[in-house]
Parts: structure tokens; sequence; C-alpha cells
């Protein structure tokens, strides 16, 4: 069996004697050397850490193991978080394994088909709000010290200290760190948890450190802004924020690495993401082609290739967002189970 984070991290997390071992068996990833995507850009190692093979289908999984063991050793009876979907689906998988109530709030038309499904599958609680994400986020901070109440958005600092672990695992997959991170930005907590992981890892052993490449969706860029996006726009609706709750902790980590925040088109996602389909075979949701995304525009602009390691995060599973896989395709219409049917439907 697969130790979850929490058995293999422990000394590195805030677990006491009494924390629970929870686990659905998240983290231990794979790191997908690039095949086709690399090459063409010129880079000579090109890695996907494919997130989505978590238990939930999305790197939340890491943060929401050990977010649910500090909820259940002080007592909680309920999870309660506001989602773009894949909190959601995540703290709805970890409630049902604990026996807890999961309470997910979310914005109405705002959340993929999939992770809909996945809460009601999971026996969520659904309150469907007529606004942001934002809003709904503001909304269950305000009753999240409600006695028997966990709040597990990344605002809860437990989420954050399991999502670290993706850095040590990509350390230790690689044998370094890697030169250049690049990575999608919502509400800013998987990059804060990324840059914290990479800096205890220095403090500890002495491994480099990596530049950090945040991408947010050109309609939804408020870090790249500097203010603010009080409607946010994309396709990709997993980062369809405004106003992350990570904010400052982006900056720092965008600045204490040298790297950047930038803004990517949703063109340019949706590319990006038929690409990690048709030329990598690797299937991610729209927000997790972001970072590639960032990748490939940065590219454009560079005289020659790199041949040090360059990570992109692959945040989430591409099932979760079936009709982003299907944009612009048609499903093939039967035909007669016969030879000739087949042989005119290969020619077409
Ligand atoms: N990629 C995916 C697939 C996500 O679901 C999210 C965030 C991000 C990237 C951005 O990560 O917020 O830490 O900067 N999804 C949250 C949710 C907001 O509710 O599922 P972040």
């Amino acid at each position: 069996m697969t130790a979850g984070i929490i058995e293999r991290y422990a000394p590195y997390l805030p677990v006491t004697p009494r924390t629970p071992l929870v686990t659905l068996g998240e983290g231990s990833t794979p790191l997908v050397r690039s095949s086709r995507i690399g090459p063409a850009l010129g880079l000579d190692q090109l890695y996907f850490k494919y997130e989505g093979l978590n238990p939930s289908g999305s790197f939340k999984d890491r943060g929401m193991a050990l977010a649910t063991a500090r909820a259940v050793e002080a007592g909680a009876e309920t999870l309660l978080c506001a989602s773009t979907g894949n909190t959601s689906a995540s703290a709805s998988a970890y409630a049902a394994r604990c026996g807890l109530r999961a309470v997910v709030v979310v914005p109405a038309g705002g959340v993929a088909t999939g992770k809909l499904a996945q809460a009601l599958a999971y026996g969520a609680i659904i309150v469907v709000v007529n606004g942001s994400f934002d809003r709904a986020l503001k909304l269950v901070r305000q009753v999240a010290d409600e006695p028997a109440v966990a709040l597990v958005n990344s605002v809860n600092p437990y989420r954050i200290e399991g999502q670290k672990t993706a850095a040590f695992e990509i350390v230790e997959q690689l044998g370094r760190a890697p030169a250049e991170l690049y990575i999608p930005v919502g509400n800013a907590g998987n990059i804060t948890a990324y840059w914290r992981g990479f800096c205890e890892l220095a403090s500890r052993s002495g491994t480099s450190l990596p530049v950090l490449h945040g991408a947010q969706a050109a309609g939804a860029a408020p870090l790249v802004r500097g203010r603010p996006v009080t409607q946010p726009r994309t396709v990709a609706s997993a980062i369809r924020i405004g106003n992350p709750a990570s904010w400052s902790t982006a900056i720092e980590a965008r600045d204490a690495s040298g790297g950047t925040i930038e803004a990517v088109t949703d063109v340019e996602i949706m590319t990006a993401h038929r690409r990690l389909a048709r030329e990598e075979g690797l299937l991610v949701e729209p927000a997790s082609a972001a970072g590639v995304a960032l990748l490939v525009k940065r590219s454009a602009g560079r005289i020659s290739g790199a041949s040090e390691p360059i990570v992109c995060v692959l945040t989430g599973h591409g099932l979760k967002d079936p009709q982003a896989l299907t944009r612009g395709l048609k499903i093939p219409r039967p035909v007669e189970p016969t030879l000739k049917a087949l042989k005119r439907a290969l020619q077409a």
C-alpha cells in the first residue's frame, strides 16, 4: 500500500501524536517527462507533475488529507468550504472517508460538471450561490467559527502545509530542484505551498531554489494587474477568482524566487490544453493547462533552449470538465456494424 502524505512526511508537517493518519492514498503522483512539447520548444528536460492522478482528481487532496486529519483531531463534525469545484470534490471525499458532513458553497454556473457530480456522489450538502467564488469565500469565512465546523479552504494553514509535499516529491523524483516551475494561480494557495516546500528543503538540505512562474487567466488576473477583479472571466473555471486569499504570499513567492506572475489568454490556455492531450497523452482540465500556456508563451522569446529541468504542475484531471474536452469536436454518429461501413469511416 502506498502511504499517504501524512505518513510519508510527518516529520515535516504540523502533526501531533494524536493526529489520525487520514488518507485516500494522495500524493506520490508521477513526474512525466515531456515527449513532444519540450523538444518542440527546445527544452531538453521538461516534466509534468501530474496532480490530476490524486484520489479525487486534483492536487487539493494533499492539503485536504492534513486539514481533515487535524479537523478530526479537534473534534469537528463538518468540513466547510467555498470552491470553484476541486476543493469541494476533495473536501467531500475526505469528509465521506471520515464520517463527517461536508458543506460546499459554489458559484452558480461556475463549476465544471465532473466536480459537481463528485460532490453529489460523495454525499455533500451543496449550496449554489448566485455570485462569484470570491463572494462564496467571504460568506463561508463568516460562519467558520461555529462550533464543530472546520473551514478547509486554503486559508486553513494545514491545507498549505499538506500541499507543500508536492515540492518535496518533485525534488525526490528529479534528484534536484527544477530550475523553473510553472503553475496556475487562482486563490494563490498552491504557489504559496510550493514555495514553502522548496524553501524548507533548501534550508534543510541545501537544494537550490527554482524560479516560479505563476499563470493567471487574462480575464481573471488580479495578481498581474495589481488590483482585485470584480467580474473575473475565463474558460478555466477553477481559476475564475478575482481576489485571491493568499495574495501577499504569492507575491512574496514570485519576488523571492525571481519569477513572474503573468496572464495567458483563454485561447492560449485551450491551445495548451489540446496539446497536452494530443502531443503528450495527458488529460487535464483547462486551468491546469495555464502553466503550460505560459511556458509556451515565454519560450517564444527564448533565443536558445534550456537544458536544465523545468516542471509544469498539472493541477487537475481532464475528466472533471468534459465540456472543455469536447469543445468544437463532434461525437461520431453510429454506423452499421459492417466491414464496409468501417472502411468508409476510416477513409473519412
Ligand atoms: N488548478 C486547479 C485545477 C484548481 O482547482 C485550482 C484552484 C487552481 C489550479 C489554483 O490553485 O487556488 O491554490 O491558486 N481551485 C480552487 C477550488 C480555488 O475551489 O477548487 P490556487
